[in-house]
């Protein structure tokens, strides 16, 4: 066991009800800034590189682990979605978080819940055409979130990059005093975005998935180098598809700002995928500027 992982774990507190955490997130804001960083669960090094920009940049840090039945469509993955706490716990010993909080579907989710939350402009389009409801479910768990813990700083992942200008729109428009962090997103070594779903591709599946970032970025130095937009989405489509992937909900050029979308290319444009290898769906997204 690493010196790292012996501090960690007289350091991590695991809280699962909200009056027990009220009390925890006071201890720790006494220090200072309180940071926190929203998640599922499944953690891998993109989750644990949020962690580590929470605690470069506030005095503590408090790591969500939520499986948010809210943000699932029927037919997706809310029961199969992986649910590792333990293992999860123990990375984020190392990873010298202060405060796990994992509370239990009931305790979020009252009965006779009927609050809705939803985010209008930003969350159209992409994956909210392919996923309808998926952005209301995620305003409501993290406002939910900002309002159990009142963090003074949050972090979210630019892969799920919609998800991160909904959340902005959000916190501006219902003034939660909170500075939101974008963070770049983690890749393997092929260009794969690390994410809790690519645990279920087979070994087959997994390699080919190098197709997509491969066709992101092919598509994005063809972009700069003034290839039309339409036959570069066309052409990026087709590689992917010839690589394994089944089917695509979405390959779209768009503001990096605004999420409108683009029919040429233009500073701080942004390249957004979602497609689906097995039964698999990912999503990624790529800034194509000059560099
Ligand atoms: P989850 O998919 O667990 O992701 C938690 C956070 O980790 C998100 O901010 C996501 O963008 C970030 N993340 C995931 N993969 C990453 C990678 N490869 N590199 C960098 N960051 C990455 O997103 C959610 O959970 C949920 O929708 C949530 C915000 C927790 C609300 O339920």
């Amino acid at each position: 066991m690493t010196a790292g992982s012996i501090e960690g774990m007289l350091q991590v507190q695991l809280i699962n009800r909200l009056d027990a955490l009220r009390g925890a997130v006071s201890g720790l804001k006494s220090r200072g800034s309180l940071a926190l960083v929203p998640t599922m669960g499944a953690l891998h090094a993109g989750h644990l590189q949020l962690v580590a920009a929470a605690k470069a940049r506030a005095d503590a840090v408090a790591v969500s682990i939520f499986v948010n039945p809210a943000q699932f469509g029927t037919g997706e993955d809310l029961d199969a979605y992986p649910r590792t706490l333990e293992a999860d716990r123990a990375k984020l010993e190392d990873a010298g978080a202060d405060l796990l909080w994992a509370p239990p579907v009931e305790e979020v989710y009252a009965p006779g819940f009927a609050t809705t939350v939803s985010v209008a402009g930003v969350s159209e389009g992409l994956c909210g055409a392919s996923r309808p409801g998926h952005f209301d479910g995620v305003a409501l768990v993290v406002a939910k979130l900002f309002n159990q813990v009142q963090p003074t700083h949050v972090f979210f992942g630019e892969k799920d990059f919609q998800q991160l200008a909904v959340i902005r729109r959000m916190a501006r428009d219902l003034d939660f005093p909170i500075e939101i962090i974008g963070v770049p997103t983690v890749r393997d070594e092929d260009g794969l975005a690390l994410s809790s779903r690519n645990a279920y591709l087979s070994a087959g599946a997994r390699a080919n998935a190098a197709a997509l970032p491969k066709a992101l970025n092919a598509a994005a130095e063809a972009l700069l180098n003034g290839a039309d937009v339409g036959a570069t989405l066309d052409r990026a489509k087709s590689d992917m598809l010839r690589a394994g992937f089944t089917s695509i909900d979405y390959l779209e050029l768009r503001d990096g700002e605004t999420l409108a979308p683009l029919s040429t290319w233009r500073r701080h444009a942004r390249l957004f995928v979602a497609a689906r290898i097995e039964s698999t769906r990912l999503i990624d997204n790529i800034e194509v500027e000059r560099k």
